[in-house]
């Protein structure tokens, strides 16, 4: 059983393959996706070390000269998804798209070195990655915390890779919708249109790239210049996490002013972490950094905040807070008893297997055993039932959005490799 869902991983982690990089999925998601890269690399790392390496190489071949890595590369022209390259217009030699994503790179890298079976090799990889890695932190720090309170903003609901979570209702309010380009959208062609974001929505996000166009994509500008300013735990945990775990890199190749200026990061964003803290909902919470207000959206990127070495107490509530959404599979990315939840609706309530790995990790590490077991085993449940999705509604278990999903398919080796360590 187990050899069999391990083959069907790969077989998807295959089919996928374009050669130096990864697809999503087919039809939905064509090019290269930032954060899908990074965690895909980890599927790959099971079958093929070295190709898992040439994924994460391929995504930094396009690191801006500011250190900014983009959510998406656009390697080859494909008119099945919008919004393409010359929406972007970002004038770069491969097209890519202007604004970034949870950085996972980091953490990758080091598990890809930490469990490398030809650690000679993996050596050399990291060797070369690893000031590529740390120029990208520290992009986010100086563009993303000019006032430097230790946290990130995100200035599109895209870079958190939750795009339609309900942290972002509120913030919205204050992001236009005049004045943008008609557009025909292509997702809904692919997808169920109630499984994904509504037209109200992507007329936002879209009013928001051609904001940031208009700007010329000058990444020292953006942050200042967004209506929408969201400093996420989630995606602050992972950099956090990603800082902690390039330090060690960095200080085991002897490279020392990496290992500082990122033990620097790490632990500056953990005490300014605490600042998201909602003893309430027993976890943390967005923050509008334009309001200067917390969200009162309890969903999962306060979840994910586990992914850092957030203190053992919080990972306990945390626990907890999971246990309390009473939903057949956890963890959903809203939790039920709001009114907001929508089962089916990509991340206003869904279960997300990228999203459960990280938490799963953050969890165990912080003690939290059982509660780490019960995400993997429901992870490992939802593809027995309804395959490689994209997404799965956490009370049915019903697949959900794409099928034969690459990142989804890379979770599932993890897990598997999790379960029999
Ligand atoms: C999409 O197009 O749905 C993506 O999430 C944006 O990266």
């Amino acid at each position: 059983m187990t050899d069999a869902l391990r083959n069907a991983a790969i077989d998807i982690l295959k089919i996928n393959d374009r050669g130096q990089y990864t697809v999503p999925t087919k039809g939905l998601y064509p090019f290269q996706w930032n954060w899908d890269s990074c965690l895909t690399a980890l599927g790959q790392r099971h079958f093929d070390e070295a190709r898992a390496w040439t994924e994460i190489e391929t995504l930094f071949a396009h690191q801006w000269p500011c250190g900014m890595v983009p959510h998406i590369i656009f390697h080859q022209m494909d008119d099945g998804y919008f919004p393409g390259p010359t929406v972007w217009g970002t004038n770069r030699p491969v097209p890519t798209s202007g604004i970034t994503q949870p950085a996972v790179a980091g953490f990758a890298l080091k598990r890809l070195f930490d469990r490398a079976q030809d650690p000679a090799h993996a050596m050399t990889r990291l060797r070369a990655l690893l000031p590529k890695v740390a120029a990208w932190h520290r992009w986010f720090y100086a563009t993303r915390d000019p006032q430097g309170e230790g946290l990130v903003a995100i200035l599109h609901p895209w870079e958190a890779g939750r795009d339609n979570s309900v942290d972002w209702d509120a913030p919205f309010d204050q992001v236009p919708t005049d004045g943008i380009t008609p557009y025909t959208r292509r997702d809904t062609l692919h997808a169920d249109p109630s499984h994904r974001p509504t037209k109200d929505q992507y007329d936002r996000y879209l009013w928001l790239v051609e904001h940031f166009r208009a700007l010329e994509w000058d990444t020292s500008k953006l942050h200042d210049a967004s209506p929408f300013q969201v400093v996420d735990p989630g995606f602050n945990a992972i950099l956090i996490r990603a800082c902690s775990d390039l330090a060690d890199l960095a200080g085991f190749l002897g490279e020392e002013q990496i290992a500082a200026e990122n033990r620097h990061f790490a632990q500056r964003g953990l005490s300014a972490m605490e600042s998201l803290w909602s003893p309430r909902h027993g976890q943390y919470l967005c923050k509008d950094r334009i309001t200067g207000k917390l969200i009162d959206s309890a969903s999962v990127g306060g979840i994910l905040a586990a992914f850092c070495d957030i203190p053992r107490e919080r990972a306990a509530s945390i626990a907890a807070t999971i246990r309390n959404h009473e939903t057949r599979y956890s963890v959903a990315s809203h939790p039920p008893h709001d009114p907001r939840f929508d089962a089916k609706r990509y991340w206003r309530g869904p279960v997300w297997l990228v999203v459960n790995y990280m938490i799963a990790d953050g969890l165990a590490r912080a003690g939290q055993q059982d509660a780490a077991a019960r995400i993997s085993a429901d992870s490992l449940e939802l593809i027995h039932k309804g395959g490689f999705a994209e997404y799965y509604d956490p009370i049915t278990g019903e697949a959900l959005g794409g099928g034969q999903f690459t990142w989804t398919a890379a979770m599932v080796l993890e897990f598997l490799a999790r379960e029999t360590a």
